[in-house]
């Protein structure tokens, strides 16, 4: 896994939305795996400036989001089709038809988690997926204990989760106990994952996900056997790393390659 760490939230989603773009860029009709929560928040405005400042061009991308809450309309403030909505596509030129966040109203859920599967597989499968991390080290509504090879289903959420997210709702008691989520399979499927977290709150679990060990209790740590991941965290989610000094190097050696400074990385001086 690649770990860049940068001083801030800001810095975060700076680096980030250069990942978006130079896909955007080199593949206009990528597929886009997009999450919600406040940390994409600074890479979701960093892309809309790019849009409006640089004419970065969503028209033929197509995005499937992580999850939804089961049982909320896509109008309610609190889902996440509205979240993406006020927050992304309404500020891009992303096709609505293309714009996918799963059904949290579908009638036959089951039946529909796995139409939302298809659609990805029709897609091409997602080139990039974004995201966040939960307090357990959770990804998507991949709660502790998701089998890694779990696909998009329903899932009940963790009174933890609920309390974290019980900011965004009136009070706790209405924040939804079931929501549909991208499985771990599904997601370990993406070409390549961004993994972002800001903040000393996501410390702990960003620690278990690159340095531990791989385990269901700790979703996101499935993210290790996956080919390619950046990690993208500011500095008080990097604070529990031990292996900080390291991934500097790995850092300054890709940026020197990248610039032609090959002497400077003991290449030809033989
Ligand atoms: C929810 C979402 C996750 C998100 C997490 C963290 O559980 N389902 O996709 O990563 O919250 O959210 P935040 O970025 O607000 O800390």
């Amino acid at each position: 896994m690649r770990v860049i760490i940068e001083s801030d939230a800001q810095g975060v989603g700076w680096r980030a939305a250069r990942f978006v773009a130079s896909l955007v860029r080199r593949k206009p009709g990528c597929v886009l795996g997009l999450a919600t929560g406040g940390t994409p928040l600074g890479t979701y405005n960093e892309l809309i400036r790019m849009h409006q400042q640089e004419s970065l061009d969503f028209s033929q991308v197509t995005t499937f989001n992580l999850d939804e809450y089961v049982g909320l309309d896509p109008a309610h403030p609190q889902s996440y089709r509205y979240f993406m909505q006020e927050n992304f596509f309404r500020h891009i030129n992303v096709d609505p038809g293309k714009a996918h966040v799963p059904d949290g109203r579908a009638k036959d859920l089951g039946a529909y988690c796995q139409e939302y599967e298809q659609m990805i597989e029709h897609a091409g499968g997602i080139d990039l997926q974004i995201l966040g991390i939960g307090r357990d080290g959770h990804i998507a509504f991949n709660e502790p204990g998701s089998s890694l090879g779990s696909r998009t289903r329903l899932k009940s959420l963790t009174g933890e989760t609920i309390t974290d997210n019980a900011r965004f709702f009136e009070d706790e008691s209405q924040v939804p106990r079931l929501a549909i989520t991208m499985g771990v399979g599904t997601i370990l499927e993406s070409r390549q994952c961004l993994l972002l977290a800001t903040g000393t709150s996501k410390a702990r679990a960003i620690r278990s996900t690159i340095e531990g060990s791989i385990t269901a209790q700790v979703t996101a740590s499935a993210l290790q056997l996956h080919r390619d991941v950046t990690a993208v965290i500011d500095e008080e989610a990097a604070a529990w790393l031990t292996r900080r000094e390291y991934y500097a190097e790995v850092e300054e050696a890709q940026s020197l390659l990248e610039n032609g400074e090959f002497s400077r990385l003991g290449i030809g001086n033989q």
